[in-house]
């Protein structure tokens, strides 16, 4: 099994991820179940969290990982995706991938004999996706009926696997972005068939009601030659102390960092007691080792 998108997930595939998590995530060299397992980790954008965390997890469950940035591959002078990956399928036990575009995941996945984990594409971020949802499960004991709020680029990777993960386990999504900015249509109909899905571009409107405010960068890695634009087009959706007032009492900020301070949030916002940001990074550990073991006991 792959992990290239959230729609490869179901409701028994999260809550066995959430599980192993739970059992596996906060040990340290206590089981070894990954002794003599490989993963590669080929990346063609940058990471601090995701890279990391992963290389944490495999190590931490004896295996090894190698870190291949892609510009330094055979592919940057050509080579197909599909001739890489079948070559580090025999080398290695596991890929996980950060890639712009989300066909050239799938080409990859389709050259792999072993698990290909999406760990980014301009698309989706589903280990993202999984470690948010488990923050938000630990803080409020469940999403069932939670509602929560994708400010800012409702369009983003980041969105659209959230809004897959989140629905799935019952949380309401409230998307507030700018009039005459539409989410991935696509993931909006995935989503509403598990939960109800709100789009406005009203802050106040959008905030009521919501427990979770979750923002991510207007600029996302690629988007670098709009950033001006883009910066004007978000501007009226900062995560601030205004922002929070709108929503639920208690409610809580997320944001899958790196963060932009002063940009989609403010300072105070992100390292005040709202916020769940830093967890949300913390429990990328436990998650990723939860996909892989889970990746690796089904490709058994
Ligand atoms: N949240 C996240 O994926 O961070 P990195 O880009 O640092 O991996
Ligand atoms: N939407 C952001 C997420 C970074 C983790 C990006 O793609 O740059």
């Amino acid at each position: 099994m792959n992990l290239i998108s959230s729609l490869d997930l179901d409701l028994p595939k999260i809550r066995k991820i959430f599980s192993i998590a739970d059992s596996f995530g906060i040990a340290r060299a206590i089981k070894m179940p990954c002794t003599g397992k490989i993963m590669a980790l080929l990346f063609e954008k940058p990471s601090t969290r995701t890279r990391v965390s992963f290389e944490a997890a495999m190590s931490q469950l004896g295996g090894s990982s190698i870190y291949i940035d892609s510009s330094t591959s055979q592919l940057s002078r050509g080579e197909t995706l599909q001739d890489t990956a079948r070559v580090l399928s025999s080398y290695v036990d596991v890929i996980s991938a950060r890639m712009y575009r989300d066909t050239d995941i799938r080409e990859l996945a389709a050259g792999a004999s072993v698990p290909v984990i999406n760990a980014l594409t301009d698309l989706e971020h589903p280990c993202q996706a999984l470690s948010d949802v488990y923050t938000i499960e630990k803080a409020f004991g469940s999403l069932k009926g939670l509602r929560i709020a994708f400010v800012g680029d409702i369009a983003a990777n980041t969105a659209n696997s959230l809004m897959i993960t989140a629905s799935m386990l019952g949380a309401e999504l409230s998307l507030i972005g700018p009039t005459g900015y539409s989410p991935n249509t696509r993931y909006v109909e995935a989503a509403s068939r598990h939960s109800m899905v709100e789009i406005t571009n009203d802050l106040k409107t959008g905030l009521s009601g919501c427990s979770v405010i979750y923002t991510d960068t207007f600029i996302s890695m690629g988007q670098e030659k709009q950033a001006a634009q883009r910066r004007k087009t978000f501007s009226g959706y900062q995560v601030n102390g205004k922002a929070l007032g709108y929503a639920k009492k208690g409610a809580k900020v997320m944001h899958c960092l790196p963060a932009h301070r002063g940009e989609e949030i403010t300072s105070d916002v992100l390292d005040g007691r709202s916020s769940l940001a830093w967890e949300q990074a913390a429990n990328k550990l436990p998650i990723e080792k939860a996909i892989l073991l889970y990746l690796l006991s089904e490709a058994k």
